[in-house]
């Protein structure tokens, strides 16, 4: 028989997600630009289900049963572009192509449109989890025609991770670059939920005065709790880790330069232009841009500052908590902005994508999986047409119950000279959100002076200019 789908590019996501769909009882034609590894694959798990190896890109595509479905897993950018260059020619109408690599949603609404042209459907997809989801269950982010869902839908959902309830954490995110859209997104909410992290350890460190041994054991009891999450054991299980070599905490011993590959910086990039204030996310990216900065950091470390007391006993105990506390509340600004970003793209690209879902495929399978997922898909499902998931009365009782610690901790390491911008950016999000009125008023004022940008008046309609250079009247700019 032929192959249900095809997996063009075999490193290891690609390799991964073959072995997933075979595993699943899907009949998978494989293809490599180099044969080796498509005979490696086979050699080494060929026995896992039905594979199909191909050499010749006509052997792969005429192993396909029709309407073909072919997925490409190869490096975001020009090589995605010259694999589809070298397929599209040998496919036929109604025919899928998949990308599941982290591709920017732009390129993917440019591929698609051009795709369309020839009756092929397009799937930009976002796919979460590493190496580890994609073999035994991502979270799977699809875009594309709902055409194209119909006939991948099923198969996507029988690979996916599945959340408690049992559904899968796959579902059609909307057309053309959603897919792929909600996937940055997600790696831009990833990026926060990893600083605030980052700088809880690093107060409970400095302030709390407490080891990476230690600090592990607090993570491990908090992943018993509301935070509990992927990214809170995987720091646990850091933190406790000692290196080989020297016997030291592992954590001490990798050099504090953090990279990235630039789905973050995108989400910022997009969410800039689209005027939606990710302050957390934004946070997040600079703060691995700074540690990357070395001459920068050597140049000022003999800059006077504030060196951390550190707390012992009963009063480090009673930190660490504010800290969970401090970290709770600032996830929920974290999310509550990376909603804001996803309803945003939605309404300017026309997606009508359903936040409630994108909620409840994030549950499981995925790097930001969380109990609080679960939270948010149940505030989602409730009011569909949420204004802010701080319009959640749960999530406001929390917030609100949380905001005492949370200014502590925020004063605690700024009085101790800990850097926490991801707490504080958050927290000031929060009290900007809820202040009744802003500082924004005199920015506008200055405006209006240096350069007659004009206002509006607080008491009534209309705009306004103030004559700044002669004799202060009022007049009507309208
Ligand atoms: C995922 C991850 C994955 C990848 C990130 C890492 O969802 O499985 O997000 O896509 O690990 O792109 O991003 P950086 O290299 O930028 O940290």
């Amino acid at each position: 028989g032929k192959a249900d789908i095809g997996v063009t590019g075999l490193a290891v996501m690609g390799s991964n997600l073959a072995r997933n769909f075979a595993r699943n009882g899907y009949t998978v034609a494989l293809h490599n630009r180099t044969a080796a590894r498509t005979r490696a694959l086979v050699a080494d798990h060929g026995d896992e289900g039905s594979f199909v190896a191909t050499e010749s890109p006509e052997d792969f595509v005429a192993a396909l049963e029709r309407p073909r479905r072919l997925m490409v897993m190869v490096k975001a950018g020009e090589p995605t572009d010259a694999v589809i260059r070298q397929f599209a020619p040998l496919l036929e109408e109604g025919d899928v192509i998949i990308d599941g690599g982290n591709a920017h949603f732009e390129d993917t609404r440019r591929r698609e449109r051009e795709l369309r042209e020839q009756g092929i459907h397009f799937v930009g997809t976002g796919i979460s989890g590493g190496e580890e989801g994609a073999l035994n269950g991502p979270s799977i982010m699809p875009g594309g025609s709902a055409e194209s869902w119909q006939s991948l839908g099923p198969m996507l959902e029988k690979i996916s991770a599945k959340a408690q309830d049992g559904s899968p954490c796959t579902a059609h995110m909307g057309p053309d670059g959603a897919g792929h859209y909600v996937k940055m997104v997600h790696n831009g909410i990833e990026y926060a939920d990893m600083q605030l992290i980052a700088e809880a350890y690093d107060l409970l460190r400095s302030v709390g005065g407490y080891s990476p041994a230690q600090i592990a054991e607090i993570f491990h009891t908090w992943n018993t709790g509301r935070l509990d999450s992927y990214l809170i054991e995987i720091t646990a299980e850091v933190l406790a880790h000692d290196d080989d070599a020297t016997g030291r905490p592992f954590v001490d011993i990798v050099l504090d330069q953090a990279e990235q590959k630039g789905t973050g910086r995108w989400t910022v990039q997009i969410a800039l232009d689209l005027g939606v204030p990710v302050s957390g996310i934004a946070e997040a990216v600079f703060a691995r841009s700074l540690s990357g900065h070395r001459d920068l950091r050597d140049a000022a470390h003999g800059l006077p500052g504030p060196r951390a007391k550190a707390l012992h006993g009963a009063e480090a105990a009673a930190f660490a908590d504010k800290v969970e506390q401090a970290l709770y509340a600032s996830k929920i600004v974290s999310y509550t902005q990376g909603f804001h970003q996803i309803q945003a793209g939605s309404d300017t690209y026309d997606w009508g994508v359903d936040l409630g879902r994108v909620a409840a495929i994030w549950r499981n399978g995925c790097i930001i999986r969380a109990a609080f997922l679960d939270r948010i898909t149940a505030a989602y499902r409730a009011r569909p047409d949420l204004p802010s998931l701080l319009s959640d009365r749960h999530f406001a009782e929390e917030i609100g119950a949380a905001q005492d610690d949370w200014r502590a901790v925020v004063a605690a390491a700024a009085a101790g000279g800990v850097p926490a911008p991801g707490f504080s950016a958050a927290l000031a999000y929060y009290d900007a959100l809820r202040a009744e009125r802003l500082p924004a008023a005199l920015t506008q004022a200055q405006r209006d002076f240096f350069g007659a940008h004009t206002y509006r008046r607080a008491d009534r309609d209309g705009v306004f200019h103030t004559l700044w250079g002669g004799d202060r009247r009022e007049v009507d700019a309208g």
